[in-house]
Protein backbone atom coordinates (compact mmCIF):
# COMPACT_ATOMS: atom_id res chain seq x y z
CA UNK A 1 0.00 0.00 0.00
CA UNK A 2 1.47 3.50 -1.12
CA UNK A 3 0.29 7.04 0.02
CA UNK A 4 -1.35 8.91 -2.48
CA UNK A 5 1.20 11.36 -1.83
CA UNK A 6 3.75 9.24 -2.57
CA UNK A 7 2.75 8.20 -5.66
CA UNK A 8 1.44 11.69 -6.36
CA UNK A 9 2.70 15.06 -7.90
CA UNK A 10 2.26 18.03 -5.87
CA UNK A 11 1.60 21.57 -7.92
CA UNK A 12 1.62 24.75 -6.44
CA UNK A 13 -0.52 28.11 -6.49
CA UNK A 14 0.26 31.18 -5.96
CA UNK A 15 -3.23 32.30 -5.02
CA UNK A 16 -2.90 36.08 -5.90
CA UNK A 17 -1.35 35.25 -9.19
CA UNK A 18 -3.27 31.94 -10.80
CA UNK A 19 -6.41 33.51 -12.09
CA UNK A 20 -8.58 36.84 -11.61
CA UNK A 21 -12.15 36.25 -11.78
CA UNK A 22 -13.67 39.31 -10.93
CA UNK A 23 -11.49 41.71 -12.68
CA UNK A 24 -9.57 43.04 -9.71
CA UNK A 25 -6.00 42.48 -10.87
CA UNK A 26 -5.56 39.61 -8.36
CA UNK A 27 -6.15 36.06 -8.68
CA UNK A 28 -8.64 34.40 -6.35
CA UNK A 29 -10.70 31.66 -5.48
CA UNK A 30 -13.12 31.25 -8.38
CA UNK A 31 -9.99 31.65 -10.33
CA UNK A 32 -8.05 28.37 -9.32
CA UNK A 33 -11.86 26.46 -9.85
CA UNK A 34 -11.96 27.53 -12.84
CA UNK A 35 -8.56 26.48 -14.21
CA UNK A 36 -8.57 22.77 -12.31
CA UNK A 37 -9.27 21.18 -15.35
CA UNK A 38 -6.16 22.22 -16.74
CA UNK A 39 -4.41 20.99 -13.48
CA UNK A 40 -6.30 17.60 -14.40
CA UNK A 41 -5.31 17.61 -18.01
CA UNK A 42 -1.47 18.42 -16.71
CA UNK A 43 -1.90 15.19 -14.39
CA UNK A 44 -0.76 16.54 -11.41
CA UNK A 45 -2.54 14.83 -8.03
CA UNK A 46 -2.58 17.61 -5.68
CA UNK A 47 -2.46 21.44 -5.71
CA UNK A 48 -0.76 23.23 -2.47
CA UNK A 49 -2.85 26.93 -2.52
CA UNK A 50 -0.44 29.50 -0.59
CA UNK A 51 -2.26 31.22 2.05
CA UNK A 52 -5.64 32.26 1.17
CA UNK A 53 -6.28 33.55 5.04
CA UNK A 54 -7.62 36.72 6.42
CA UNK A 55 -4.19 38.98 6.48
CA UNK A 56 -3.62 42.37 6.05
CA UNK A 57 -1.29 41.15 3.24
CA UNK A 58 2.05 43.05 4.36
CA UNK A 59 3.70 39.11 3.64
CA UNK A 60 0.93 38.45 1.18
CA UNK A 61 -0.94 36.33 3.62
CA UNK A 62 1.99 34.42 5.11
CA UNK A 63 1.05 37.24 7.83
CA UNK A 64 -2.38 35.63 9.42
CA UNK A 65 -4.99 37.70 10.99
CA UNK A 66 -7.61 34.81 11.18
CA UNK A 67 -7.09 31.00 10.72
CA UNK A 68 -10.41 30.44 9.71
CA UNK A 69 -11.49 32.90 7.51
CA UNK A 70 -11.22 33.16 3.84
CA UNK A 71 -9.67 37.23 3.06
CA UNK A 72 -12.17 38.76 0.50
CA UNK A 73 -9.81 39.46 -2.13
CA UNK A 74 -9.87 35.24 -2.50
CA UNK A 75 -13.05 35.07 -2.36
CA UNK A 76 -15.71 33.39 0.50
CA UNK A 77 -15.92 30.30 2.33
CA UNK A 78 -18.48 28.92 0.03
CA UNK A 79 -16.21 29.47 -2.71
CA UNK A 80 -13.15 27.71 -1.02
CA UNK A 81 -15.93 24.85 -0.55
CA UNK A 82 -16.73 25.33 -4.25
CA UNK A 83 -13.13 24.83 -5.34
CA UNK A 84 -12.45 21.57 -2.85
CA UNK A 85 -15.85 20.03 -4.56
CA UNK A 86 -14.25 20.51 -7.92
CA UNK A 87 -11.06 19.68 -6.82
CA UNK A 88 -12.37 16.30 -5.26
CA UNK A 89 -14.56 15.74 -8.84
CA UNK A 90 -11.46 15.69 -10.81
CA UNK A 91 -9.68 13.79 -8.32
CA UNK A 92 -7.16 16.18 -7.09
CA UNK A 93 -6.37 16.68 -3.54
CA UNK A 94 -6.50 20.28 -1.71
CA UNK A 95 -3.36 21.06 0.31
CA UNK A 96 -3.82 24.41 2.28
CA UNK A 97 -0.78 26.38 4.01
CA UNK A 98 -0.32 26.94 7.66
CA UNK A 99 1.70 29.59 9.22
CA UNK A 100 1.76 28.62 12.80
CA UNK A 101 5.21 30.02 13.87
CA UNK A 102 3.36 33.78 13.80
CA UNK A 103 0.04 35.19 13.13
CA UNK A 104 -0.39 38.61 11.91
CA UNK A 105 -0.19 41.62 14.24
CA UNK A 106 -3.89 41.94 13.41
CA UNK A 107 -4.61 39.02 14.85
CA UNK A 108 -7.28 38.81 17.50
CA UNK A 109 -4.44 36.49 19.94
CA UNK A 110 -2.04 39.58 19.13
CA UNK A 111 -4.20 42.44 19.89
CA UNK A 112 -5.02 41.12 23.09
CA UNK A 113 -1.93 39.74 24.24
CA UNK A 114 -0.20 43.17 24.15
CA UNK A 115 -3.16 44.83 25.63
CA UNK A 116 -1.84 44.28 28.79
CA UNK A 117 0.92 42.13 31.01
CA UNK A 118 -1.90 40.56 32.84
CA UNK A 119 -4.02 39.61 29.80
CA UNK A 120 -4.19 35.79 30.06
CA UNK A 121 -2.76 35.65 26.65
CA UNK A 122 0.18 37.61 27.18
CA UNK A 123 1.90 34.91 27.64
CA UNK A 124 0.93 33.58 24.02
CA UNK A 125 3.63 35.64 22.32
CA UNK A 126 7.15 35.46 23.83
CA UNK A 127 7.52 38.93 25.48
CA UNK A 128 10.69 40.08 27.28
CA UNK A 129 12.08 42.45 29.33
CA UNK A 130 14.73 45.08 27.50
CA UNK A 131 18.17 44.95 28.28
CA UNK A 132 19.17 47.57 31.32
CA UNK A 133 20.41 50.05 28.88
CA UNK A 134 16.93 49.53 27.11
CA UNK A 135 18.26 46.98 24.43
CA UNK A 136 16.20 44.13 22.83
CA UNK A 137 16.98 40.90 24.91
CA UNK A 138 19.34 39.60 22.75
CA UNK A 139 21.33 40.23 18.96
CA UNK A 140 18.73 38.49 16.59
CA UNK A 141 17.73 39.44 13.54
CA UNK A 142 14.81 39.01 11.74
CA UNK A 143 14.47 37.74 7.96
CA UNK A 144 12.99 40.65 6.46
CA UNK A 145 15.57 43.25 8.15
CA UNK A 146 16.05 44.96 11.39
CA UNK A 147 16.16 43.42 14.80
CA UNK A 148 14.01 40.05 15.81
CA UNK A 149 12.64 42.23 18.49
CA UNK A 150 9.96 45.29 18.43
CA UNK A 151 9.33 47.71 21.52
CA UNK A 152 5.90 47.58 22.94
CA UNK A 153 5.52 51.20 24.36
CA UNK A 154 2.32 50.95 26.04
CA UNK A 155 3.29 47.59 28.35
CA UNK A 156 6.83 48.19 28.14
CA UNK A 157 8.68 44.98 26.58
CA UNK A 158 9.83 43.78 23.54
CA UNK A 159 7.89 40.86 21.55
CA UNK A 160 9.83 38.55 19.32
CA UNK A 161 9.23 38.07 15.40
CA UNK A 162 11.49 36.33 12.89
CA UNK A 163 9.80 38.26 10.32
CA UNK A 164 8.27 41.61 9.89
CA UNK A 165 7.20 43.58 13.12
CA UNK A 166 3.71 42.86 12.31
CA UNK A 167 4.28 38.94 11.68
CA UNK A 168 4.82 38.26 16.28
CA UNK A 169 6.08 34.70 16.86
CA UNK A 170 3.77 32.47 18.81
CA UNK A 171 5.05 31.24 22.09
CA UNK A 172 4.97 27.10 21.51
CA UNK A 173 6.13 26.74 25.48
CA UNK A 174 2.45 27.45 26.34
CA UNK A 175 0.27 24.38 25.86
CA UNK A 176 -2.66 26.72 25.28
CA UNK A 177 -0.75 27.98 22.13
CA UNK A 178 -0.30 24.51 20.89
CA UNK A 179 -3.99 23.44 21.45
CA UNK A 180 -5.24 26.37 19.51
CA UNK A 181 -3.41 25.45 16.37
CA UNK A 182 -4.43 21.88 17.29
CA UNK A 183 -7.99 23.31 17.00
CA UNK A 184 -7.08 25.40 13.50
CA UNK A 185 -5.64 22.33 11.87
CA UNK A 186 -9.03 20.19 12.91
CA UNK A 187 -10.98 23.16 11.45
CA UNK A 188 -9.98 22.71 8.10
CA UNK A 189 -9.66 18.76 7.92
CA UNK A 190 -12.76 18.80 9.21
CA UNK A 191 -13.81 21.07 5.92
CA UNK A 192 -12.29 17.81 4.00
CA UNK A 193 -8.70 19.17 2.58
CA UNK A 194 -6.27 16.93 2.00
CA UNK A 195 -3.69 18.11 4.00
CA UNK A 196 -1.40 20.93 5.29
CA UNK A 197 2.03 22.43 3.88
CA UNK A 198 3.46 23.88 6.84
CA UNK A 199 5.12 27.74 6.92
CA UNK A 200 8.98 27.26 8.53
CA UNK A 201 7.69 24.13 10.54
CA UNK A 202 11.12 24.14 12.22
CA UNK A 203 11.50 27.38 13.68
CA UNK A 204 8.59 26.78 15.57
CA UNK A 205 10.65 26.62 18.74
CA UNK A 206 13.46 28.59 19.96
CA UNK A 207 16.55 28.42 22.38
CA UNK A 208 14.54 28.47 26.05
CA UNK A 209 17.15 31.11 27.30
CA UNK A 210 17.33 33.04 24.23
CA UNK A 211 21.01 33.10 23.98
CA UNK A 212 22.70 35.57 20.97
CA UNK A 213 23.05 33.85 17.43
CA UNK A 214 26.99 33.89 16.50
CA UNK A 215 28.49 36.11 14.02
CA UNK A 216 28.27 34.02 10.17
CA UNK A 217 31.84 33.61 9.41
CA UNK A 218 31.40 33.29 5.91
CA UNK A 219 28.68 36.83 5.53
CA UNK A 220 30.29 39.61 3.66
CA UNK A 221 29.21 43.13 3.03
CA UNK A 222 26.29 42.61 0.25
CA UNK A 223 24.94 39.61 1.15
CA UNK A 224 21.49 39.77 2.43
CA UNK A 225 21.66 41.75 6.25
CA UNK A 226 19.61 39.30 7.87
CA UNK A 227 21.83 36.76 7.38
CA UNK A 228 24.84 38.24 9.11
CA UNK A 229 24.28 36.06 12.10
CA UNK A 230 23.73 32.12 11.93
CA UNK A 231 20.25 31.24 13.12
CA UNK A 232 21.22 28.83 15.57
CA UNK A 233 19.59 29.78 18.50
CA UNK A 234 16.42 31.65 17.16
CA UNK A 235 14.86 28.60 15.59
CA UNK A 236 14.65 24.46 15.77
CA UNK A 237 14.99 24.93 19.62
CA UNK A 238 14.57 22.66 22.45
CA UNK A 239 11.47 20.44 21.89
CA UNK A 240 10.90 21.07 18.10
CA UNK A 241 10.56 17.12 17.26
CA UNK A 242 8.54 16.53 20.32
CA UNK A 243 6.09 20.03 18.74
CA UNK A 244 5.76 18.15 15.55
CA UNK A 245 5.14 14.89 16.63
CA UNK A 246 2.36 16.46 18.67
CA UNK A 247 1.19 18.40 15.03
CA UNK A 248 1.43 14.92 12.93
CA UNK A 249 -0.81 12.98 15.45
CA UNK A 250 -3.88 15.43 15.00
CA UNK A 251 -3.05 14.13 11.30
CA UNK A 252 -3.05 10.83 12.03
CA UNK A 253 -6.69 11.16 13.18
CA UNK A 254 -7.66 11.49 10.12
CA UNK A 255 -7.34 9.05 6.40
CA UNK A 256 -4.55 9.62 4.19
CA UNK A 257 -4.21 13.65 5.32
CA UNK A 258 -0.51 14.82 4.34
CA UNK A 259 2.03 16.96 6.56
CA UNK A 260 4.15 18.49 4.37
CA UNK A 261 6.67 20.50 6.42
CA UNK A 262 8.53 23.86 5.01
CA UNK A 263 11.95 23.54 6.89
CA UNK A 264 15.47 25.70 6.40
CA UNK A 265 16.78 25.55 2.85
CA UNK A 266 19.90 22.85 3.96
CA UNK A 267 21.93 20.66 1.50
CA UNK A 268 22.61 18.57 3.98
CA UNK A 269 20.79 15.31 3.48
CA UNK A 270 20.97 14.43 7.14
CA UNK A 271 19.33 17.87 8.49
CA UNK A 272 16.35 17.18 5.85
CA UNK A 273 15.78 13.59 6.75
CA UNK A 274 15.56 14.42 10.60
CA UNK A 275 12.27 15.38 10.17
CA UNK A 276 10.88 12.15 9.28
CA UNK A 277 10.91 10.84 13.11
CA UNK A 278 10.96 7.75 14.35
CA UNK A 279 9.91 4.16 12.08
CA UNK A 280 7.25 3.93 15.28
CA UNK A 281 4.94 3.66 12.22
CA UNK A 282 4.51 3.85 7.96
CA UNK A 283 6.27 7.60 7.26
CA UNK A 284 7.77 8.15 11.00
CA UNK A 285 5.94 10.36 13.39
CA UNK A 286 6.85 13.73 12.60
CA UNK A 287 6.25 15.11 8.80
CA UNK A 288 5.32 13.09 6.25
CA UNK A 289 7.63 15.32 3.31
CA UNK A 290 10.14 17.13 5.03
CA UNK A 291 10.50 19.84 2.13
CA UNK A 292 13.93 19.16 0.36
CA UNK A 293 14.75 22.73 -1.02
CA UNK A 294 18.30 21.23 -1.81
CA UNK A 295 18.19 21.93 -5.67
CA UNK A 296 16.98 25.27 -5.09
CA UNK A 297 20.36 25.96 -3.75
CA UNK A 298 22.88 23.64 -5.65
CA UNK A 299 24.95 24.36 -8.32
CA UNK A 300 23.03 23.01 -11.67
CA UNK A 301 26.45 20.59 -12.04
CA UNK A 302 26.06 17.01 -12.75
CA UNK A 303 28.83 16.09 -10.15
CA UNK A 304 27.13 18.06 -7.39
CA UNK A 305 23.75 16.83 -8.63
CA UNK A 306 24.67 13.06 -8.16
CA UNK A 307 26.56 13.57 -5.22
CA UNK A 308 23.78 15.43 -3.28
CA UNK A 309 20.74 13.04 -4.49
CA UNK A 310 22.94 9.52 -3.85
CA UNK A 311 23.57 10.85 0.02
CA UNK A 312 20.13 11.90 0.31
CA UNK A 313 18.10 9.23 -1.47
CA UNK A 314 20.04 6.81 0.98
CA UNK A 315 19.58 8.79 4.22
CA UNK A 316 16.05 8.44 3.86
CA UNK A 317 14.76 6.32 6.91
CA UNK A 318 12.92 2.60 5.16
CA UNK A 319 9.76 4.02 6.03
CA UNK A 320 9.81 7.53 4.86
CA UNK A 321 9.49 8.89 1.53
CA UNK A 322 11.27 11.62 -0.17
CA UNK A 323 10.69 14.61 -2.25
CA UNK A 324 12.13 17.35 -4.59
CA UNK A 325 11.22 20.77 -5.35
CA UNK A 326 13.05 23.48 -7.92
CA UNK A 327 11.45 26.57 -7.26
CA UNK A 328 8.16 28.03 -5.09
CA UNK A 329 7.25 31.77 -4.20
CA UNK A 330 10.54 32.62 -2.51
CA UNK A 331 12.88 31.41 -4.94
CA UNK A 332 14.12 32.64 -8.67
CA UNK A 333 12.61 30.86 -11.38
CA UNK A 334 14.59 27.65 -12.59
CA UNK A 335 14.20 28.70 -15.70
CA UNK A 336 16.08 32.10 -14.95
CA UNK A 337 18.65 30.23 -12.89
CA UNK A 338 19.95 28.14 -15.55
CA UNK A 339 18.08 29.26 -18.79
CA UNK A 340 15.47 27.66 -20.88
CA UNK A 341 17.02 25.03 -22.37
CA UNK A 342 18.73 23.21 -19.16
CA UNK A 343 15.34 23.83 -17.75
CA UNK A 344 14.13 21.12 -19.97
CA UNK A 345 16.37 18.98 -18.65
CA UNK A 346 15.74 20.06 -15.32
CA UNK A 347 11.90 19.09 -15.43
CA UNK A 348 12.76 15.60 -16.61
CA UNK A 349 14.90 15.40 -13.89
CA UNK A 350 12.39 16.73 -11.25
CA UNK A 351 9.63 14.04 -13.12
CA UNK A 352 11.98 11.46 -12.78
CA UNK A 353 13.72 11.27 -9.46
CA UNK A 354 12.16 8.73 -6.73
CA UNK A 355 10.33 11.01 -4.22
CA UNK A 356 7.40 13.24 -4.80
CA UNK A 357 7.65 16.03 -7.07
CA UNK A 358 6.60 19.37 -6.43
CA UNK A 359 5.85 21.72 -9.73
CA UNK A 360 5.63 25.73 -9.18
CA UNK A 361 3.17 27.26 -10.96
CA UNK A 362 4.07 28.20 -14.35
CA UNK A 363 7.58 26.42 -14.22
CA UNK A 364 5.71 23.85 -16.39
CA UNK A 365 5.94 26.85 -19.29
CA UNK A 366 9.55 27.48 -18.35
CA UNK A 367 8.09 31.09 -16.82
CA UNK A 368 11.02 33.63 -16.32
CA UNK A 369 11.54 35.59 -13.22
CA UNK A 370 9.86 38.95 -14.76
CA UNK A 371 11.81 41.70 -13.87
CA UNK A 372 10.07 44.96 -11.52
CA UNK A 373 11.97 47.61 -10.78
CA UNK A 374 12.31 48.51 -7.07
CA UNK A 375 9.79 51.21 -6.94
CA UNK A 376 7.49 48.85 -8.08
CA UNK A 377 8.59 46.38 -5.14
CA UNK A 378 5.81 44.52 -3.20
CA UNK A 379 7.93 42.25 -1.55
CA UNK A 380 9.05 43.31 2.08
CA UNK A 381 11.81 41.42 1.81
CA UNK A 382 12.41 43.20 -2.12
CA UNK A 383 11.72 46.75 0.12
CA UNK A 384 13.46 46.30 3.06
CA UNK A 385 16.32 44.22 2.22
CA UNK A 386 16.71 44.41 -2.11
CA UNK A 387 16.06 41.15 -2.15
CA UNK A 388 12.60 41.03 -4.02
CA UNK A 389 10.57 38.02 -4.32
CA UNK A 390 8.16 39.53 -6.64
CA UNK A 391 9.78 38.69 -10.02
CA UNK A 392 9.06 34.84 -9.50
CA UNK A 393 5.72 35.54 -8.48
CA UNK A 394 3.80 37.20 -11.59
CA UNK A 395 0.77 36.19 -12.91
CA UNK A 396 0.20 32.84 -14.69
CA UNK A 397 0.27 33.04 -18.32
CA UNK A 398 -2.90 31.16 -20.02
CA UNK A 399 -3.23 33.01 -23.55
CA UNK A 400 -2.15 35.64 -26.14
CA UNK A 401 -5.91 37.55 -24.93
CA UNK A 402 -4.33 40.93 -22.83
CA UNK A 403 -2.59 40.38 -19.53
CA UNK A 404 -1.92 36.93 -20.54
CA UNK A 405 -5.55 35.92 -19.95
CA UNK A 406 -4.85 36.49 -16.06
CA UNK A 407 -6.89 39.43 -15.57
CA UNK A 408 -9.46 41.59 -17.15
CA UNK A 409 -8.02 44.55 -15.01
CA UNK A 410 -4.88 45.49 -14.27
CA UNK A 411 -2.43 43.06 -12.45
CA UNK A 412 -1.00 43.24 -9.65
CA UNK A 413 2.32 42.58 -10.93
CA UNK A 414 3.51 43.13 -14.54
CA UNK A 415 3.56 40.33 -16.95
CA UNK A 416 6.76 38.88 -18.70
CA UNK A 417 7.12 40.75 -21.59
CA UNK A 418 6.48 37.52 -23.63
CA UNK A 419 3.58 36.44 -21.95
CA UNK A 420 1.63 35.65 -24.50
CA UNK A 421 4.08 33.31 -26.04
CA UNK A 422 5.26 31.45 -22.87
CA UNK A 423 1.66 30.48 -22.54
CA UNK A 424 -0.84 27.50 -21.80
CA UNK A 425 -2.77 28.02 -25.23
CA UNK A 426 0.41 28.74 -27.44
CA UNK A 427 2.81 25.94 -25.57
CA UNK A 428 -1.02 23.41 -25.42
CA UNK A 429 -0.84 23.24 -29.12
CA UNK A 430 3.11 23.23 -29.84
CA UNK A 431 3.40 19.18 -29.65
CA UNK A 432 7.46 20.13 -28.88
CA UNK A 433 6.74 22.70 -26.47
CA UNK A 434 8.17 22.81 -22.31
CA UNK A 435 4.14 22.25 -21.27
CA UNK A 436 4.02 19.10 -23.36
CA UNK A 437 7.08 17.88 -22.35
CA UNK A 438 5.67 18.28 -18.97
CA UNK A 439 2.09 16.60 -19.79
CA UNK A 440 4.33 13.96 -21.19
CA UNK A 441 6.91 13.09 -18.60
CA UNK A 442 3.72 13.49 -16.00
CA UNK A 443 2.05 10.91 -18.08
CA UNK A 444 4.80 8.44 -18.09
CA UNK A 445 5.38 8.70 -13.99
CA UNK A 446 1.86 7.87 -14.09
CA UNK A 447 1.21 5.06 -15.80
CA UNK A 448 4.88 2.88 -14.86
CA UNK A 449 5.06 2.32 -11.10
CA UNK A 450 8.67 1.97 -11.75
CA UNK A 451 9.19 5.54 -12.71
CA UNK A 452 7.26 6.59 -9.17
CA UNK A 453 8.28 3.68 -6.59
CA UNK A 454 11.57 2.17 -8.07
CA UNK A 455 14.87 2.05 -6.94
CA UNK A 456 17.22 4.96 -7.58
CA UNK A 457 20.73 3.95 -8.38
CA UNK A 458 23.10 6.53 -10.39
CA UNK A 459 25.54 5.32 -12.72
CA UNK A 460 28.95 7.00 -14.24
CA UNK A 461 28.84 9.50 -17.05
CA UNK A 462 30.62 11.95 -18.96
CA UNK A 463 31.60 14.72 -16.89
CA UNK A 464 28.56 17.32 -17.61
CA UNK A 465 26.12 14.81 -17.01
CA UNK A 466 24.15 12.55 -14.65
CA UNK A 467 22.77 9.15 -15.57
CA UNK A 468 20.69 7.06 -12.79
CA UNK A 469 18.55 3.88 -13.00
CA UNK A 470 14.55 3.56 -11.96
CA UNK A 471 14.14 0.34 -10.75
CA UNK A 472 15.78 -2.14 -13.26
CA UNK A 473 13.75 -1.09 -16.06
CA UNK A 474 14.48 2.87 -17.22
CA UNK A 475 17.57 4.73 -17.53
CA UNK A 476 17.02 8.53 -17.47
CA UNK A 477 20.26 10.58 -18.67
CA UNK A 478 20.57 14.11 -18.60
CA UNK A 479 23.21 16.22 -20.38
CA UNK A 480 23.98 19.11 -18.31
CA UNK A 481 26.15 20.87 -20.88
CA UNK A 482 25.89 22.49 -24.06
CA UNK A 483 27.75 20.07 -25.76
CA UNK A 484 27.22 16.25 -27.46
CA UNK A 485 28.14 13.69 -25.10
CA UNK A 486 27.76 9.41 -25.62
CA UNK A 487 26.70 8.05 -22.08
CA UNK A 488 27.29 4.38 -21.91
CA UNK A 489 24.12 2.53 -20.73
CA UNK A 490 23.55 -0.46 -18.91
CA UNK A 491 22.13 -2.32 -21.90
CA UNK A 492 20.53 -1.70 -24.62
CA UNK A 493 16.92 0.11 -24.77
CA UNK A 494 14.35 1.95 -26.24
CA UNK A 495 14.19 5.75 -25.96
CA UNK A 496 10.70 6.52 -24.34
CA UNK A 497 11.29 10.45 -24.13
CA UNK A 498 13.73 13.06 -25.20
CA UNK A 499 13.58 16.55 -23.44
CA UNK A 500 13.36 17.89 -27.18
CA UNK A 501 10.68 15.36 -27.45
CA UNK A 502 11.46 14.58 -31.25
CA UNK A 503 12.83 11.19 -31.00
CA UNK A 504 11.51 7.14 -29.77
CA UNK A 505 12.90 4.14 -30.67
CA UNK A 506 15.87 1.89 -30.21
CA UNK A 507 18.93 2.39 -28.64
CA UNK A 508 22.56 0.37 -28.39
CA UNK A 509 24.03 0.56 -24.97
CA UNK A 510 26.07 3.82 -26.40
CA UNK A 511 23.55 6.63 -26.27
CA UNK A 512 24.27 10.19 -28.10
CA UNK A 513 22.92 13.15 -26.42
CA UNK A 514 22.77 16.58 -28.29
CA UNK A 515 23.48 19.62 -26.57
CA UNK A 516 21.11 20.60 -23.19
CA UNK A 517 19.28 17.10 -24.12
CA UNK A 518 17.69 14.57 -21.58
CA UNK A 519 16.54 10.71 -22.34
CA UNK A 520 14.39 8.58 -20.50
CA UNK A 521 14.84 5.05 -21.47
CA UNK A 522 13.40 1.55 -21.35
CA UNK A 523 15.95 -0.90 -21.01
CA UNK A 524 15.91 -4.56 -22.84
CA UNK A 525 14.87 -7.44 -20.76
C1 LIG B 1 8.25 30.99 4.30
C2 LIG B 1 7.31 31.39 3.21
O1 LIG B 1 7.44 30.52 2.11
C3 LIG B 1 7.62 32.83 2.87
O2 LIG B 1 6.99 33.26 1.68
C4 LIG B 1 7.24 33.68 4.05
O3 LIG B 1 7.58 35.03 3.79
C5 LIG B 1 7.94 33.20 5.32
N1 LIG B 1 7.93 31.78 5.46
C6 LIG B 1 7.27 33.79 6.54
O4 LIG B 1 6.03 33.18 6.74
CA1 LIG C 1 -9.76 38.80 -8.12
Amino acid sequence: MTAWWQRGIVYQVYPRSFMDSNGDGIGDLPGITAKLDYLAWLGVDAVWISPIFQSPMLDFGYDVADYRAIHPLFGALSDFDALLERAHALGLKVILDLVPNHTSHQHEWFRESRSSRGNPKRDWYIWRDAKPDGSPPNNWLAYFGGPSWTWDAATGQYYLHNFLPEQPDLNYRNPAVVEAMQETIRFWLDRGIDGFRVDVIDRMMKDPDLRDNPVDPDWKPGDNAAFRLKRVYSECGEGIHALIKIFRRTFDAYDDRVLIGEINYSTSPEFITGFYGSGSQPYGDEVHLPFNLALCMLPWDAGALRAFIDVYDAAIPPYGWGNYVLGNHDQPRIASKIGAAQARVAAMLLLTLRGTPTIYYGDELGMQNVPIAPEQYQDPQGINLGFSRDPQRTPMQWDASPNAGFTSGTPWLPLAADAARISVAVQGADPRSMLALHHRLIALRRADERLTLGAYASFDAPAGCFAYMRGDAYAVVLNLTGAAQTVTLPRSGEIVVSTHLDREGVTGAALELRPDEGVLVRLDG
